[in-house]
């Protein structure tokens, strides 16, 4: 059987602040093959990890994410709202993520740019993943089909995925135009349309849907035809691939 993608969402954000460096390295810990994260630009031009428009509901502070400096942004307590004992842990810059998922380790990176993004501030997000040495290990994913134009003309080889709430209707020329190496919608679209999978999949494209977090769905997705599983989860479906692959499941699986 196919290896499965475990890919952890946020970090492995069921067990640290979605975002932060400790849910990264959790993630990496945990058995995660992919670690998905989010990326906005300050109002100075610094690519951060983020996953909302404003700073309120993650840190202690207030504002938009672009009406806000990268000093005041990272100055902001990002881990106490989840836990005291993640209190003073910040929102990281993208480059300091670059550095913890960068050196040694194999997991790959699902980097989602959330739009409005201009293409300077695409330019120098990619610019950042080339810098680490990281394209090669970089899938760049957005809800924005523009923004992933903009990455294919910025670096063609870097690998696209496109999100969706559910399949558009003409999916598969959709991603035969955008050059897509994956296609992520919500997990219903997969289980009500597997047909949809099977084609993208025919046409080398991979479906790994969010946010799978609920076990009893799982071997349903898979089922499908699923590349991996985008949850919050990570530890447990490390744990549950692992059967997966040996074969310890029943058949439906
Ligand atoms: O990777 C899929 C997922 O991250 C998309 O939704 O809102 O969690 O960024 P969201
Ligand atoms: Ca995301």
């Amino acid at each position: 059987m196919r290896p499965l993608h475990r890919v952890a969402h946020r970090g492995y954000s069921a067990v640290a602040p979605e975002n932060t460096l400790p849910a990264l390295a959790a993630a990496v810990l945990a058995g995660a093959t992919f670690v998905e994260f989010d990326v906005r630009t300050t109002a100075d031009g610094v690519p951060v990890v983020i996953h909302d428009r404003t700073v309120d509901r993650t840190t202690d502070g207030s504002g938009p994410v672009a009406g806000l400096t990268a000093a005041e942004i990272t100055a902001l307590d990002a881990g106490g709202w989840f836990s005291p004992a993640y209190t003073g842990i910040g929102v990281p810059l993208l480059t300091e993520v670059l550095d913890v998922l960068g050196p040694g380790d194999p997991v790959e990176l699902l980097l989602e740019i959330k739009p409005p993004a201009t293409s300077g501030q695409v330019a120098a997000i990619v610019g950042q993943v080339s810098g680490a040495g990281l394209l090669g290990r970089t899938v760049v994913q957005s809800f924005d089909p523009a923004v992933l134009r903009l990455v294919g003309e910025v670096a063609p080889e870097m690998r696209r995925g496109l999100l969706r709430d559910g399949f558009d209707g003409a999916q598969v020329e959709v991603a035969r135009e955008l050059g897509l190496a994956y296609c992520n919608p919500r997990l219903n679209s997969v289980l009500d349309a597997p047909g949809t999978v099977a084609a993208l999949a025919a046409e080398g494209v991979a479906v790994m849907p969010w946010t799978a977090n609920d076990a009893a769905l799982w071997p349903g997705l898979v089922e499908a035809g699923v590349a991996g599983l985008i949850t919050d989860h990570t530890g447990e479906l490390t744990g549950w691939a692992q059967n997966v692959s040996s074969g310890a499941l029943s058949s439906s699986a």
